[in-house]
């Protein structure tokens, strides 16, 4: 039995959804994927760090075969007015002409897809889809097409299976949201 409430640094967490929940939820996605990609064979790119744990679980539900790499966005102060720029590093394999998904952990107001997608497709792919195990659907700002999604969460912050409050909390099987703000 989990623990319903933790403390991670100066915040406390309550259980939100239970390890046996999002099990239930990677595999109905994985169902999915499996009609759209039967004897396909995609680029799977989970992306560092939030999604290892996500992409586990998914990966083993998988009745066809992907490819799997693993990639990471670096933040960085750009020369636009925007501010932050993100670029993605790690991807060291020819994309061109592949069916790329791309497996994150969370869709919170979609600009990091956003601004990833182009990359992507000046690369030379097939085709791009998103495929998130959360979305915060009510933080959506920018026109992003989610091609998957393992489950809608409300506007909480959260932490465990892959998700982090300040690089802790990754750990935890569970998901937990936020009591004190
Ligand atoms: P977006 O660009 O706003 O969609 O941000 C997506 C990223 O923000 C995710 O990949 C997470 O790393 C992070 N994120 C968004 N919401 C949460 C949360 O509730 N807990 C932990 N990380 C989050």
């Amino acid at each position: 039995m989990s623990n319903t409430i933790i403390s991670i640094l100066d915040k406390r967490f309550k259980l939100s959804i239970p390890n046996e929940t999002i099990l239930e939820k990677v595999r109905a996605l994985a169902n999915k994927i499996n009609a759209d990609y039967e004897g396909k064979n995609p680029v799977m790119i989970c992306i560092l760090n939030g999604a290892f744990m996500f992409a586990a679980d998914l990966v083993k539900c998988l009745t066809f075969q992907p490819e799997i790499l693993f990639a990471k966005f670096a933040s960085y102060d750009g020369m636009e007015s925007t501010g932050k720029v993100k670029e993605l590093i790690g991807i060291n394999t020819d994309l061109s002409g592949r069916d790329v998904i791309i497996v994150e952990d969370i869709v919170d107001t979609g600009l990091t897809m956003f601004n990833i997608l182009p990359k992507f497709e000046a690369l030379g792919t097939k085709s791009v889809r998103i495929c998130t195990f959360l979305q915060k659907p009510e933080k959506l700002e920018v026109d992003l097409k989610v091609d998957y999604v393992a489950m809608n969460i409300p506007n909480d912050f959260i932490v465990g299976y892959g998700l982090d409050y300040n690089g802790m909390g990754r750990n935890y099987k569970d998901i937990y949201s936020v009591v004190d703000n």
